[in-house]
């Protein structure tokens, strides 16, 4: 039985067709919509913001699984619970008082996730890790699609699994970025749990068929 979960990202699906591609994940086996909203100040891009969420969920049947790369983002947790996103990850970097966005977001019904860049070590989430429903294992410098894997990521989810086993957490481990179906074994084996998956997905000939191989690959 598959237990790993794919989370095609939507930043590499086309705008112009946007209900067209979400209803593709909903017909796929797909677990999650992976949602990117960039503020171009936490990173050096900007995606798509609150109106094009609302017509994202409006098509969408699986559970959304929001990404915020934004300064501040306890100003904006009410709002995106709103939005109907299933789960709700913040930058460990953007936020001066974690333990608090933490509870924030899990007071507003959604679970809560940190996302953390590749420069940032895994022990800083030693004392918060229990209070942490997923983290998002950056696996590229967020801000952009179609970057090529930190190899380094290998190591990372290594330490994050063990730290999760020591703590005796819940936590869900999320890889995100340059995931493709040479790495996906791999980085379920070094103890991953979510993989998303942006441009390998979308720039696929056939996207459906680009889940499912990811699907069986990953296991
Ligand atoms: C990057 C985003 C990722 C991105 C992944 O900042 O957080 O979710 O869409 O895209 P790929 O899979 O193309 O690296
Ligand atoms: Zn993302």
């Amino acid at each position: 039985m598959s237990t790993t979960k794919i989370a095609p990202s939507l930043l590499a699906a086309d705008f112009g067709n946007l209900q067209r591609d979400v209803e593709m994940v909903n017909q796929s086996e797909a677990d999650w919509h992976h949602i990117d909203v960039m503020d171009g100040v936490f990173v050096p891009n900007i995606s798509y913001g609150m109106p094009v969420l609302k017509s994202i969920q409006k098509h969408a049947t699986k559970p959304l699984d929001v990404h915020l790369m934004i300064v501040d983002p306890d100003r904006y947790i009410k709002a995106f619970a709103d939005l109907g996103a299933n789960v709700l990850s913040v930058h460990y970097e953007a936020c001066n008082h974690l333990h608090r966005s933490l509870q924030a977001i899990k007071a507003e019904g959604m679970k809560a996730g940190v996302a953390i860049n590749p420069h940032t070590n895994i022990s800083l989430l030693e004392d918060t890790i229990k209070e942490i429903d997923l983290v998002c294992l950056m696996s590229v410098n967020p801000g952009f699609g179609g970057q090529s894997f930190i190899e380094n990521t290998f190591e990372k989810v290594r330490s994050l699994k063990e730290l999760i086993n020591n703590k005796r957490a819940k936590t869900l481990i999320e890889i995100d970025g340059g995931v493709t179906s040479k790495n996906a074994k791999a980085l379920v084996e070094a103890g991953a749990d979510v993989l998303v998956a942006g441009s390998f997905v979308f720039k696929s000939d056939n996207p459906t068929q680009t889940i499912h191989e990811l699907k069986e690959i990953a296991g």
